[in-house]
């Protein structure tokens, strides 16, 4: 049992997620955060089962091992009596709709940026998830014992990309091979730079007080200098940090640093616990729902198939929003009315799968059940809830689906609309007599993995076919007779998805804003939101 009390228990979590774009070293650094944490003692664990970012049948190979992606998909870890539950978010590309609702059930989120390539593509998309939240972000610029952009440029694309004031607390001093360190604005004093440690060190960093301590200048020469400049110029220039504005989503920390060498962890770790929130209040459509009070309730955002394929069980990721969490205890899934009682539920502490005891707001748990838990459920002790929130994502690439052996047609439907359910690929199903189903996608590999776990799971060897449409939209009216007439007039393009959401499908922006143009009375929307 806790020592703590339910509001102690809360006020200790800090829930974040690590965002950034494929190889900007977001592995590397959450491995060191727990090797900092002391939740690992060697390097090297977390990397060895990172999944594939290249190949399907790599992917396939990494699912053969599903029970590890589960277990290394949430962690949880003490650090300075806090305790932290870092929810991993996948690495691929085409599994970024997951890396979405990942993000709904974190607190705050860890922006790695590759300092040679500066701001890139994918980490815009889950910049936009948070600042849709505000979501408050700690960034780390990576990799500063390579040749990497000017500094300067590189606080001026975050900037000008996250749409929100930056607050170095850290300053680089050279880079590549000339890296000598970092300036730590807040405590005025230079840290030095030694490389390669995948140890805790046992040891602080050698440090250096003042900026204005001659000794730099003897030591660093011209890199100290410049570096120096710019320090004068930003604190000139740039906000003191401002902790509300922080988790307001209007100003984000940055620490520079080079996480292959444990370079400026600690500082983020640190950040991460002084300023990062503790899991607030959330929004049902019924009521506010408060962290520290009594009674359980709970979101499933992530539904992951587990290790046996054959048994079809999934675990439901779990974030627990209030009360507290014990063994055994019955549960309600808000959508229907069922009473669950689940047993052998799991928590991820440090890699590890464990039967959890207890768990607070903030936490995850994992229950494994056979379909029963869908995608936005929301549990409780006996009240019925709504929570909003969690996105889903207009697909950008289609193709049409169809069996091999007609018999089999059942099977395809069941093992679809399970796929679906979980997430792995939206399935529509056009309103057009004779129509076969559709798949949306937003990455390609969606649809590989989907028919592998089609043959695999359900005993269906399915075909994909082109289809006709590249974009769709979910449809609304304030007036359910616009509606309804809307859907009437267009049938041969719409379809219903596994939640029954109408979408209007087009076979090229231009078709799109034709009936745009035509109904605008009419909405139509890049993302449904769960709820
Ligand atoms: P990701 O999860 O964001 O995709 O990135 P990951 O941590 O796997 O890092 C991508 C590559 O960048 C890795 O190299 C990693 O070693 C390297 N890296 C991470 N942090 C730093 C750093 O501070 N400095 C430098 N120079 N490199 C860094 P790789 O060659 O793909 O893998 P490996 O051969 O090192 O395992």
């Amino acid at each position: 049992m806790s020592i703590h009390s339910t509001k102690q228990e809360v006020a200790r979590r800090r829930t974040f997620a690590i965002i950034s774009h494929p190889d900007a070293g977001k592995t590397t650094l959450t491995e060191k955060i727990l090797l900092f944490a002391g939740a690992i003692q060697i390097a090297g664990s977390v990397k060895a089962r990172k999944a594939s970012r290249h190949a399907a049948s790599d992917w396939m190979e990494i699912e053969k091992q599903r029970g590890i992606s589960v277990a290394s998909s949430v962690m949880q870890m003490e650090y300075q009596d806090c305790v932290i539950n870092l929810l991993d978010t996948p690495g691929h590309q085409d599994f970024s709709e997951d890396t979405y609702r990942v993000l709904t059930a974190v607190d705050a989120a860890l922006m790695v940026i590759d300092a040679a390539n500066g701001v890139e593509p994918q980490t815009i998309r889950l910049l936009e998830v948070c600042r849709a939240r505000n979501t408050p972000i700690i960034t780390f610029i990576n990799k500063l014992d390579r040749e990497v952009k000017p500094p300067l440029d590189l606080i001026q694309e975050v900037e000008s990309h996250l749409r929100m004031d930056v607050v170095p607390f850290s300053w680089p001093i050279g880079m590549g091979k000339q890296f000598a360190g970092v300036f730590d604005v807040q405590l005025d004093r230079m840290r030095l730079f030694q490389s390669g440690r995948d140890r805790r060190p046992e040891q602080e960093d050698q440090t250096i007080e003042g900026l204005n301590n001659p000794e730099l200048e003897q030591k660093f020469g011209q890199a100290f200098l410049q570096a120096r400049e710019e320090i004068e110029l930003l604190q000139a220039a740039s906000p003191a940090f401002d902790h509300e504005a922080f988790l307001a989503g209007r100003q984000t920390p940055v620490f520079f640093g080079s996480a292959i060498n444990n370079f400026g962890v600690q500082e983020v770790l640190e950040a991460l616990v002084k300023y990062a929130p503790a899991p607030g209040p959330r929004q049902a459509l019924e009521r506010t729902v408060n962290p520290d009070e009594g009674k359980f309730t709970g979101v499933v955002f992530k539904v992951q198939a587990n290790m046996d394929p054959a048994h079809r069980d999934r675990v439901a990721f779990v974030r627990v929003s209030s009360g507290q969490f014990n063994r055994g205890m019955r549960l309600k899934v808000s959508r229907n009315q069922k009473e669950i009682r689940p047993n052998n539920v799991v928590s991820f502490l440090s890699q590890r799968r464990e039967l959890v005891e207890e768990a607070f707001a903030g936490d995850v748990i994992g229950i494994p059940n056979h379909g029963i838990l869908h995608l936005g459920d929301v549990l409780t002790e006996g009240e019925v809830l709504h929570f909003t929130g969690l996105p889903f994502f207009a697909p950008e690439l289609f193709q049409a689906v169809e069996v091999k052996d007609p018999l089999r047609t059942k099977q395809l439907r069941t093992g679809l609309t399970q796929l679906g359910e979980e997430g792995a690929i939206q399935v529509f199903r056009p309103v057009a007599a004779g129509a076969t189903l559709l798949l949306g996608a937003v990455g390609q590999l969606q649809f590989e993995v989907v028919i592998h776990r089609l043959k695999t799971e359900y005993g269906v060897e399915a075909r994909l076919m082109p289809a006709r449409f590249t974009l769709a939209r979910w449809v609304t009216a304030d007036d359910p007779k616009v509606l309804a007439k809307f859907l009437d007039a267009n049938a041969a393009q719409i379809a219903y998805d596994v939640v029954e959401a109408p979408a209007y499908l087009a076979g090229s922006p231009a078709q799109l804003r034709v009936v745009q143009d035509r109904y605008p009375d009419v909405q139509f929307h890049t993302m449904r939101e769960h709820g």
